[in-house]
């Protein structure tokens, strides 16, 4: 008998198969693209980098990596209540995330084969990367008599149209997030190895340079586009997209601060590090990057993180129009510092040019 005390009871499609979680502004998303734009497009001002990261994911570093070893073979029950929920919450996140990544670069290595053989190749080669991350996700979801039925999700999640441009700049980041957040786990749970409640976060180190030469690969695709990079469009779009990266992650995980405290980590110290190395990381490439150093730029967020909070509390019992009603001066005060946000002076990397960043 399942003690549901202990084990929270998480809705089943069918038995072992859990319901996917529901989409918001702030789950994963899944992208689709203009794939003939993206076929068409001239990469030869950055061939000779773009071919040699593809050497990179031929070399196939972690060909050997993901295989489950015999710290796996244990019961998982002592993981209970919230947080195991929590836990579960975060594979289910990190699987659905890495599968949409899977989906997208699989469809692009499909549709580019003929007509950019160089992108098209590297696209399937991070689609291989994805499908093994989401896979052994899924797999530590078993751990928990869970699984996410992915070829479902495939079916029933929708997906956002970006233009090849916004594609580069979302994925870019994603993938650059992606490897601080693995890795700065990884660090912390290495110099605190008594807060590593489950193996997997062992597997992060390796995992995470997979995500950075992703992004590698990204950088190269815009340095090979100039024209994406250097005009006024260009900096209010890698304000946009730095500011709605960031602000997803800093809602999220300030949501789910007990999953961090049980590995020891503070969430909110924990997003300003992730926040702070991408944004730095970023300025290799974007035009702009946000001032994060500006002390407003925190007190801004965490004011935005603390709406969100209270949001999820409100109405939860009124019918919809009350609840919408009840819950509008909070949503306006987000959309009001969101903005504020925007629209703080960011900081020129041309200017940051000759400073180690
Ligand atoms: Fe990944
Ligand atoms: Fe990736």
């Amino acid at each position: 008998m399942v003690d549901s005390l202990k084990k929270p009871d998480f809705q089943e499609i069918r038995p072992g198969v859990k319901v996917p979680a529901k989409e918001t502004i702030l789950t994963p998303r899944f992208y689709t693209t203009d794939f003939d734009e993206m076929a068409e497009m001239d990469i030869s001002v950055n061939e000779d980098e773009l071919r040699a990261i593809l050497e990179e994911f031929r070399t196939d570093y972690n060909r050997h990596h993901f295989v489950r070893d015999a710290e796996f073979e244990q019961g998982w029950d002592h993981l209970d209540g919230e947080t195991r929920r929590l836990f579960v919450e975060f594979l289910e996140r990190s699987c659905t995330a890495e599968f949409s990544g899977f989906l997208l670069y699989k469809e692009l290595g499909r549709r580019l084969k003929d007509k950019s053989p160089v992108l098209a190749e590297c696209f399937l080669l991070m689609s291989r990367d994805e499908a093994r991350h989401a896979g052994f996700l899924n797999k530590a979801l078993s751990d928990f008599n869970l699984s996410l039925d992915l070829s479902f999700l495939t079916k029933s999640r929708s997906y956002t149209f970006f233009k090849p441009k916004f594609i580069f700049y979302a994925t870019y980041l994603s993938e650059k997030i992606g490897y601080w957040r693995y890795i700065t786990i990884y660090r912390h749970l290495q110099s605190h190895p008594e807060n590593r409640i489950y193996p997997i976060f062992r597997f992060f180190e390796n995992w995470c340079q997979d995500e950075n030469r992703h992004g590698d690969f990204f950088d190269a695709i815009m340095q090979a586009q100039p024209s994406i990079l250097n005009d006024w469009k260009a900096r209010l779009w890698s304000r946009f997209f730095l500011l709605s990266v960031f602000a997803t992650m800093f809602l999220n995980d300030i949501q789910r601060s007990g999953f961090y405290a049980s590995l020891g980590l503070d969430a909110r110290e924990y997003d300003i590090h992730v926040i702070k190395k991408t944004n730095e990381t970023a300025g290799r490439v974007f035009p702009v990057i946000l001032n994060v150093e500006h002390p407003d730029f925190f007190r801004l967020m965490d004011q935005c993180s603390d709406n969100n909070l209270k949001l999820s509390e409100i109405g939860a019992n009124d019918p919809k129009p009350i609840k919408i009603l009840k819950r509008l001066p909070r949503m306006l005060a987000m959309g009001r510092d969101l903005l504020r946000l925007y629209f703080m002076k960011p900081i020129d990397t041309a200017k940051l040019a000759g400073t180690v960043r």
